[in-house]
């Protein structure tokens, strides 16, 4: 599903960070698609790209000053500001997120963010220590909660050196979060999406651990169908060798209980999906020294992991469609009846993985609801979760 944008504007906002210098390159793709941008450049921002390569490529005026009497004799601050079809803050700084988190209108670009009746979608760069500190935590949450679209950051090396998450999203990740922001005729738009996806680790020592064989295929395919359809979709995963779908917030774990805590962290949420296999157990101590051979093969006790599903089911903010999976190997739709009952699921998912599903493109699944189980004949993963995210639309609706 691609919906189309052509003739659609943006009005974008760039803080002061180094990733600045990738917003041009985002204008020159949106222009490639006939999304016209008008810019916004705060202070800090002005000091990492200039005002004059900005509005050579918007082809306009480029908006600094809250009191300027020239910009507001061409347009007023809160014509501005809703002047677009969305806001698009990218870099989005810790400053310009706790100025919006707080409603703090000090400048012209916090200012269009107080005023502007259109939606908003921050692309976050930052330090990775800014990032995870815990007054950003908090205004990410508000800023989530009061309905701000995020794209990124994304993990990796950042121009100070430091790793982990914080670098902005690249340009064409962005275009796809725009393009998904700006589809008003999603199925699924307005409507807050988890999906859980991938293996858990639980580590015995510091070089071994218990997982499992779950490629996350079919999470990462049903996370990309949800966004597509226009929901806010958080993807809760496991470790796995896949790139996150455009335009899905990813929040990676290893363990089940990171796992639980970062699905609890992520609600609410109308639609959960929980594909992830989880592991079960977990050593009771993971030993913080390797654990060495000396003869005797070590006593690993186990003890039970958290169930996630069942969890989410009992949590005050339950999801209104609560969707789990049954991977079984033999009497798939019995056990998947059971688990419907037993975890307090709306839909159970069940899939015989007795063949080569487990990393494989393919899928047989049947849905288990209230309703009764429909069988689905054999099809991609991809298959599988477009037609799930259509069953979904239909049943969101149905209990709106
Ligand atoms: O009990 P079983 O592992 O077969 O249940 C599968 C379903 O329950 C899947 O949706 C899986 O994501 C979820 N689950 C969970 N937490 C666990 C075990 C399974 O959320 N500890």
């Amino acid at each position: 599903m691609v919906f189309p944008v052509r003739g659609k504007s943006i009005l974008l906002i760039i803080g002061g960070g180094i990733a600045a210098y990738k917003s041009l390159e985002l204008v020159r793709r949106l222009a490639e698609r006939g999304v016209k941008s008008r810019a916004i450049l705060t202070r800090a921002g002005a000091e990492f790209v200039t005002p004059l390569s900005l509005a050579s490529l918007t082809g306009d005026q480029v908006y600094q000053d809250l009191f300027s009497l020239t910009d507001e004799a061409r347009m007023g601050h809160i014509e501005l500001s809703r002047s677009a079809d969305l806001v698009v803050v990218a870099p989005a700084t810790a400053d310009l997120m706790a100025k919006m988190a707080n409603g703090l209108a000090g400048d012209l670009a916090s200012t269009a963010l107080l005023a502007t009746d259109k939606p908003v979608l921050m692309a976050p760069a930052m330090n990775v220590r800014m990032w995870e500190s815990p007054s950003v935590r908090r205004n990410f949450e508000t800023l989530t909660r009061d309905g701000v679209r995020f794209v990124g950051p994304n993990d990796g090396e950042m121009a100070c050196g430091e790793f982990g998450p914080g670098r902005m999203a690249e340009p064409l990740e962005i275009v796809a979060a725009i393009e998904r922001a700006l589809s008003d005729d999603g199925p699924l738009k307005g409507v807050r999406a988890l999906v859980t996806a991938g293996p858990t680790r639980e580590p015995l020592d510091p070089v071994r651990y218990i997982a499992n064989r779950s490629s996350g295929k079919q999470g990462y395919a049903i996370a990309d169908a949800l966004a597509r359809a226009g929901a806010e979709t958080i993807l809760v995963s496991g470790p796995v060798a896949l790139a996150a779908p455009a335009g899905v917030r990813i929040m990676r774990v290893a363990t089940a209980r990171e796992m639980l805590a970062a699905c609890e962290a992520a609600l609410p949420a109308d639609v959960a999906v929980m594909t992830a296999a989880v592991a079960d157990w977990r050593p009771e101590i993971a030993l913080n020294s390797k654990i060495k051979k000396n003869g005797d093969a070590p006593d690993i006790r186990l003890v039970e992991n958290p169930d996630i599903l069942a969890q989410l089911a009992r949590h005050a903010m339950r999801p209104r469609l609560l969707i789990g999976f049954a991977a079984e190997t033999d009497d798939v739709v019995a056990h998947a009846l059971a688990k419907r009952t037993r975890k307090g699921a709306d839909w159970i998912i069940a899939n015989d993985v007795s063949g080569d599903v487990m990393g494989g493109d393919r899928n047989r699944v049947h849905l288990v609801s209230a309703a009764g189980v429909e069988d689905w004949p054999d099809m991609t993963k991809t298959d599988v979760a477009a037609r799930m995210t259509a069953r979904i639309a239909r049943q969101l609706r149905g209990t709106a």
